[in-house]
């Protein structure tokens, strides 16, 4: 397809690409659902904005969660569905809960059979590890390299099937036709500036999540909120913004490295967080817990505790908002490490041989970071923003989300892990709903008929509208409004939050929504990541205020979400999902009902109650 568009002042064709399936996003759900489309015989592409197997996808390193039952043949979907509902305090949608602890086992031995080396048992099946809130091992793993392996498979097997893939495109905007159907993506080559437009029957949206708009963050660069900004714009739902994962361990020093992150693979393995008296402080905060989430109940604390773990596991392996809470506490109390966090000890507990096989990735990050050997001493951690629970709301079943023709599976899409992740259900979820997402926009590019049409101008003004900040004389730097963004989500909208900081965020965020219209960058479009930011931060600004207006909203404490000023949850919002939309031009806040749970899943749950 041939664009005529005049996007600066000399007339030029823009470069346009035509496919059935586009896939915005390469990390695993992008992969998975890209090989979906095309196993299906649909041209199919994928766009991202980094280079392909640069996902945050490896961040997920300790394994990717699913019932094989290979460690305790006692686990099987029921129980992952049950851990899954738990860990995301019952917010989760539930049809997708079922679906991903149904489809999981399924989703990773295909991806053996793609070429994952896992680990093994002794018996030669594929070996499964602890992680927090899982009630069985349940983790497949590679050392503590799992995402890594997985992005190596699906790139292979993607790029074997002949899937186009354009790196380094970043998307400013999603284009509808007079039917309110996606037709088009406009972007630009970060590599020279020039604008690129690509048509497709059916997007899938997969671009991670929102980290980037904290300080301290395990998100790379690209982490931006891209996918959840298209979709608002675009006209989808976003829900349950305000859930926001702070995983427990992230590295605290030296400050250049702050905030990557330290694999759960450590607890799993044995690993135990310790404060600055040397204290196992997470027993201390069993009873806490106890009262946060059952404040109107007077049954044993101890009782809990065996809920949640089995009494098999330790305390350091409960849900991850747990763990960082109690983290958050030591060190505020003033039991915390030298540099601000707390001790994570895994040289006292296990062989030095162990920890260099089990964890290779650690040893040598701190190491060649920190100057620290974790065979023989203790790592300094502590919580580091990893995930976005909340997202584009989509459907159960098809990942479709409000908008014809726009899908959306992994980070970016929300439902599935409600107000908590658990570690390592992830990784599989991608896999899972990255696959469906690639049956339902190829279900859905397969009935549209025609050729996808958009607004020419439209298009013109995105591109004009991002190349601005090239063309003024004078105005603000993108970084220090980025800077300033950071500062603002990091102390207003942290781990810990009150209404009183989310209202002052929300003025914060306005202000510098304000002072972004003015942007000023030095040079021209090719290779200038001054400018690459500024058209970043128009998606950070649009995110970071949904997670603050549905903070305020939420006036609980519920899974990755802690308000200082409501502690407890409150279970009439426990029934609510906060959907944040587009409405005549206005960013609207509305509580909508969950639908209720099915009633044999109702069961299950009851059953574990008791
Ligand atoms: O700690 C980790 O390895 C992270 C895993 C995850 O976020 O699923």
């Amino acid at each position: 397809m041939t664009d005529t568009t005049n996007t600066r002042s000399e007339t030029r064709e823009m470069e346009s690409h035509a496919f059935d399936v586009i896939v915005i996003g390469a990390g695993g759900a992008g992969l998975r659902a890209a090989i979906e489309a095309k196993g299906r015989g649909l041209s199919t592409a994928l766009v991202c904005k980094s280079l392909l197997g640069k996902a945050h996808t490896v961040m997920a390193e300790g394994g990717a969660a699913a019932a094989l039952g290979n460690v305790w043949p006692e686990d099987n979907w029921m129980v992952h569905f049950r851990d899954t509902m738990r860990g995301g305090k019952l917010l989760n949608n539930w049809r997708m809960a079922e679906i991903h602890a149904k489809e999981a086992p399924d989703r990773i031995y295909e991806l053996e059979a793609w070429g994952a080396l896992f680990d093994r048992t002794k018996d030669g099946r594929i070996l499964q590890r602890d992680f927090g809130g899982h009630r069985y091992a349940r983790l497949a793993h590679v050392g503590d390299r799992t995402g890594l392996e997985m992005i190596r498979t699906l790139q292979q097997k993607a790029v074997s099937m002949g899937i186009e893939v354009f790196m380094e495109c970043k998307i400013l905007e999603l284009l509808k036709d007079a039917e309110g159907r996606v037709s088009a993506a406009v972007g630009y080559w970060r590599a020279t500036g020039e604008p690129v437009v690509f048509t497709a029957k059916a997007f899938v949206l997969a671009t991670g999540g929102i980290g980037r708009s904290w300080k301290y963050t395990t998100n790379s660069w690209e982490t931006t909120g891209d996918g959840h900004a298209l979709a608002f714009w675009a006209g989808a739902d976003l829900i349950d913004m305000e859930c926001v994962q702070f995983h427990p361990t992230g590295m605290v020093w030296p400050l250049s490295v702050r905030g990557i992150l330290v694999t759960e693979g450590v607890r799993g393995d044995g690993g135990v967080l310790r404060n600055s008296e040397g204290r196992r402080f997470m027993f201390d905060y069993i009873p806490a817990m106890f009262a946060a989430e059952t404040a109107d109940s007077e049954a044993e604390a101890d009782r809990w505790y065996e809920d949640h773990t089995n009494n098999r596991r330790p305390p350091e392996l409960l849900p991850r908002d747990e763990v960082a809470r109690s983290i958050n506490t030591e060190v505020k109390e003033g039991r915390g490490s030298p540099h601000g966090g707390v001790f994570l000890d895994i040289a006292t507990r296990r062989s030095a041989e162990y920890i260099r096989r089990r964890l290779p990735s650690m040893y040598h990050q701190f190491k060649e970071l920190a100057g620290v050997d974790i065979t023989a001493e203790s790592m300094e951690v502590g919580p580091t923003c990893h995930y976005m629970m909340g997202g584009v709301r989509v459907d159960a079943d098809s990942e479709a989300t409000a908008v014809p023709g726009l899908f959306a599976a992994g980070e970016v899409a929300a439902g599935l892990h409600g107000a908590n992740r658990l570690g390592g259900n992830s990784l599989s979820d991608l896999l899972v709903f990255g696959r469906r997402a690639g049956v339902g926009a190829s279900d859905f590019a397969e009935g549209r008929t025609g050729d996808p049409s958009y607004d020419r101008s439209e298009m013109a003004e995105v591109v004009a509208q991002s190349r601005a900040p090239l063309a003024r004389d004078s105005g603000e730097s993108p970084y220090e409004i980025q800077h300033d963004l950071q500062e603002t989500m990091q102390s207003l909208v942290g781990i810990i939050r009150t209404g009183a900081e989310l209202e002052q965020a929300v003025e914060e965020i306005g202000k510098l929504t304000e002072r972004a219209r003015n942007l000023n960058v030095e040079g021209g479009p090719a290779y200038n990541p001054g400018w690459n930011l500024a058209t970043d931060l128009p998606a950070m600004l649009t995110v970071s205020m949904a997670v603050a207006r549905g903070g305020i909203e939420r006036k609980e404490s519920r899974g990755g979400h802690t308000r200082d000023d409501y502690p407890a949850a409150d279970p009439e919002l426990g029934k609510v999902n906060f959907v944040q939309r587009l409405a005549g031009g206005a960013h609207q806040v509305v509580a909508e009902a969950l639908a209720p749970v099915r009633a044999d899943l109702a069961a299950l749950l009851e059953e574990e109650a008791h």
